[in-house]
């Protein structure tokens, strides 16, 4: 079944008989467009790509299943008009504005507009065989990328600098560019989970967290390492180790049939058990694919099962506010037993000297 079938067997399924599609990994998902500025509308008979003048050729060679409209930039009355029948209508009420909410009711004024945020989201949480390859791809590049930051890190760099080796050699390496803005972050900036790079310069005696990741053909890679610049005291080893053993348990806990909230659950217990709970505040992980957040998450409420082909990060951490912290973050792909380990970049201690 191609994507577009398995939606409409969704739409059939929830009663829906037209959904339209605004969020763009969800468009390029279910179309194959990869271009900005479209909106899909799909019926169980239709399946209409709206964008502008720039993107039709591209629209019509990427997007085979879908009739191709030009639709300028006002696709909220192209859909008034093709959407004239339909009596119930779905839509990402996550992504739309309220401005283009207003728009939208007024052109369907005639149906019963129901937000159904998960549809297609749902779908993408299972990834096939194609994804699955582009998916260990972005991850190969940055494994690679972290491969050449451990030839060139020296202490006085920035981490600005840091970040920005990190992306030529991921993009030398054929990623389009990095899938979020790189955290680079060392010595008490090691302490925020999200401290992106700065123009701090690394030096002796710090922890020095590196996250990242790659966008290969629209899909995205994650991976977090922690190094040691200098000469580690006991606590910077304890801190450590309780985080890789809480990563490698967490990994250890990903199988189908688990809920994320259990998953999270079993590397949660070690970091509490070695005294340092209150200092792991955000989830365990999170799915990847076209975007670099996505559903299913690891974390304290997740409820959904993890079932196989989801590829979810596990990543732990500890930190320690005016002292520093430790991230360990791989991605691995849900299989039919337990998981495999996509993220190939050694995790043991790395000491600069
Ligand atoms: N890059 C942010 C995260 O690891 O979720
Ligand atoms: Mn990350
Ligand atoms: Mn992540």
């Amino acid at each position: 079944m191609s994507r577009l079938q398995q939606m409409r067997q969704q739409m059939h399924n929830g009663n829906i008989d037209a959904y339209v599609v605004m969020r763009p990994e969800n468009g390029r998902y279910l179309s194959g467009f990869s271009g900005g500025e479209t909106t899909l509308y799909i019926t169980l008979e239709k399946a209409l790509l709206l964008t502008d003048f720039r993107y039709i050729e591209q629209a019509k060679a990427q997007a085979p299943e879908f009739e191709i409209i030009d639709a300028g930039q006002d696709h909220f009355t192209t859909l008034s008009e093709v959407g004239q029948q339909a009596q119930r209508v779905g839509f990402e009420g996550d992504f739309i504005t309220y401005v283009d909410f207003g728009k939208f009711k007024d052109g369907f004024s005639q149906a019963e507009l129901i937000s159904l945020p998960d549809l297609v989201s749902h779908l993408r949480s299972i990834k096939d065989s194609s994804e699955i390859e582009l998916i260990r791809q972005a991850v190969k590049i940055a494994d690679m990328a972290f491969d050449e930051a451990l030839k060139t890190i020296e202490i006085g760099q920035t981490e600005e600098e840091i970040g920005l080796n990190l992306e030529f050699s991921m993009r030398r390496a054929g990623a389009s560019g990095g899938s979020f803005d790189f955290i680079v972050a060392s010595g008490i900036r090691s302490a925020m989970p999200h401290g992106t790079a700065s123009s701090k310069r690394v030096q002796s005696g710090e922890f020095l967290t590196m996250d990242f990741g790659a966008i290969y053909q629209g899909y995205c890679s994650d991976i977090t390492r922690t190094v040691f610049i200098g000469d580690p005291e006991d606590k910077h080893r304890q801190v450590y180790d309780t985080v890789l053993a809480a990563q490698r348990a967490g990994i250890q806990a990903v199988a189908p049939g688990r809920t994320g909230k259990e998953v999270d659950a079993v590397a949660r217990a070690m970091i509490e058990k070695a005294g340092y709970g209150d200092y792991f505040g955000h989830g365990l992980g999170h799915s990847v694919g076209l975007a670099i957040h996505e559903g299913p998450n690891l974390n304290k409420r997740e409820e959904r099962l993890l079932e196989p082909g989801m590829v979810i990060t596990v990543e732990p951490g500890i930190y320690i506010p005016n002292w520093g912290g430790v991230r360990i973050e791989d991605i691995v792909l849900v299989t039919e037993n337990g998981c495999e380990v996509l993220t190939k970049a050694p995790k043991e201690f790395i000491i600069f000297e």
